[in-house]
C-alpha cells in the first residue's frame, strides 16, 4: 500500500486548536476572505469580549477561526467563521462549528434553552445545515435582518 500522504492528510495531522488569536492574525484571515476591514482596536474588543475562540493553527500560523458570543441566557450568536482558502476542505470549519455547539452544550445550565443564531455568507447556508441550522425565511419565521453603523 502507498504509504505517501496528501497534502491534505498532511495538514490534518499539523493542524492545532487554540483559544487565542492576535488582532493582527484576526484582520489577516478577515483579509484572506476579502472580508471588510475595521481598526485593530474594534477586532481586539471583539475578540476580549468573546466567549469562546477557537483558532486553528498549522505550525504556528493561525489558518481559521471562530467566535462565540453567548450572553449567558438563551441567545447565543456564532461570528466569523473563517478558513484560509489553502486550507478549505479539510473539515477545519466542521471542527469550528462544532466546537462551538459542544461549549454550548456543555456549558448550558439543566433546563436551558439555548438560540445559537448566524448570518450566513451568500452560499454557505448548505454548510451551515449540516450542523443543524434552519435557513430563514420560513413558513414560519421571518427573514434575519441587519444594519451597519459607520
Ligand atoms: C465556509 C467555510 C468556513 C467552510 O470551511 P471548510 O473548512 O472548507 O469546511 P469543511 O471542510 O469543514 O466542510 C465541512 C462540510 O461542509 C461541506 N461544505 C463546506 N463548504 C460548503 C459550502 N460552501 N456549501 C456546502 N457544503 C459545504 C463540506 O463538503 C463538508 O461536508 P462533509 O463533512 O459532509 O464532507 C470556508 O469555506 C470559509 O471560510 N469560507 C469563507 C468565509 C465564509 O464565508 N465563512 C462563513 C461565514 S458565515
Amino acid at each position: 500500500m502507498n504509504q505517501e500522504k496528501t497534502s491534505s492528510e498532511r495538514n490534518k495531522l499539523l493542524i492545532e486548536y487554540t483559544d487565542h488569536i492576535t488582532s493582527e492574525e484576526y484582520m489577516e484571515l478577515r483579509r484572506r476572505v476579502v472580508w471588510c476591514e475595521f481598526p485593530l482596536e474594534e477586532a481586539q474588543a471583539g475578540i476580549d469580549n468573546s466567549y469562546m475562540i477557537l483558532c486553528a493553527r498549522d505550525e504556528g500560523k493561525a489558518i481559521g477561526v471562530m467566535r462565540l458570543l453567548w450572553d449567558g441566557g438563551y441567545i447565543a450568536f456564532l461570528s466569523d467563521v473563517i478558513v484560509d482558502p489553502d486550507y478549505q476542505g479539510q473539515g477545519i470549519g466542521r471542527t469550528l462549528v462544532e466546537s462551538a455547539m459542544q461549549r454550548i452544550k456543555n456549558d448550558m445550565k439543566p433546563g436551558y434553552k439555548v438560540k445559537l443564531c448566524l448570518m450566513s455568507a451568500q452560499g454557505k447556508e448548505p454548510f451551515y445545515e449540516k450542523f443543524g441550522f434552519v435557513e430563514r425565511p420560513n413558513e414560519r419565521l421571518g427573514a434575519g435582518m441587519d444594519q451597519w453603523f459607520t
